[in-house]
């Protein structure tokens, strides 16, 4: 399998791209970074790839004057350094398919929920707020939907009764630094496989290796 070309589309901490970072370093990942785009300044996710030298740049939603021209430049800039793969890790805008059309089902999502509950913003406090007993994450291929495209892999957690969401959202993103590098070893091997499911939704399957 060819090393995948990852570009990194971030808004804020960076610790999901941390641990993909880290994977890379330690070679437990077949990948390169090749460039890390954030939509905001300034932000943590951008000094975690100076610190590595990893390429990144700013591409600044409030520059355009559309979606649509933002997302191209996001595109552009991607398939530029040679991107292959795009990981959405904390990214905080919402891509239509001026942007996925570039990279047709190379588009990957962590969210911090069990998927189908919880999409959208503020998922941890979503869930705390529900009263649920089990929360997670979840990292699926990006559809033209809100965290709605088929689930690759998902970890749970307990909600504890002394929870609060932050606590909550704590564990829940432990789990996050673990589930995101290991769904890129998987599609790094390429065993990652779209069924079409006889034309109903589209499942994941997860060859053994
Ligand atoms: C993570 O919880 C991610 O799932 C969500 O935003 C958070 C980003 O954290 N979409 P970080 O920037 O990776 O630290």
């Amino acid at each position: 399998m060819p090393t995948l070309e990852l570009g990194i589309l971030v808004s804020g901490g960076g610790s999901n791209l941390q641990a993909i970072l880290d994977a890379v370093g330690a070679a437990t990942l077949d990948a390169r970074v090749k460039l890390v785009l954030s939509n905001l300044d300034g932000v943590g996710a951008l000094s975690r790839a100076a610190a590595v030298g990893v390429p990144s740049a700013v591409c600044s939603h409030r520059n355009f004057g559309d979606r649509k021209s933002f997302e191209t430049a996001l595109a552009d800039q991607l398939l530029a350094a040679g991107v292959t793969w795009v990981v959405l890790a904390g990214f905080m805008r919402i891509l239509s398919p001026v942007f996925l059309r570039r990279f047709a089902g190379r588009v990957l999502n962590i969210h911090p929920a069990l998927l189908p509950a919880f999409p959208g913003a503020h998922a941890q406090r979503q869930a705390w707020d529900y009263g649920a007993k089990v929360a997670g994450c979840t990292v699926h291929f990006v559809d033209e939907g809100v965290d709605t495209g088929p689930i690759i892999a998902q970890r749970s957690v307990p909600v504890l009764d002394e929870d609060t969401a932050d606590t909550l959202a704590a564990r829940i993103l432990t789990q996050e630094h673990q589930l995101l590098p290991e769904v890129l070893r998987w599609l790094s091997q390429d065993r990652i496989v779209l069924d079409g499911n006889g034309g109903g939704r589209p499942r994941v399957l997860v060859r053994t290796p």
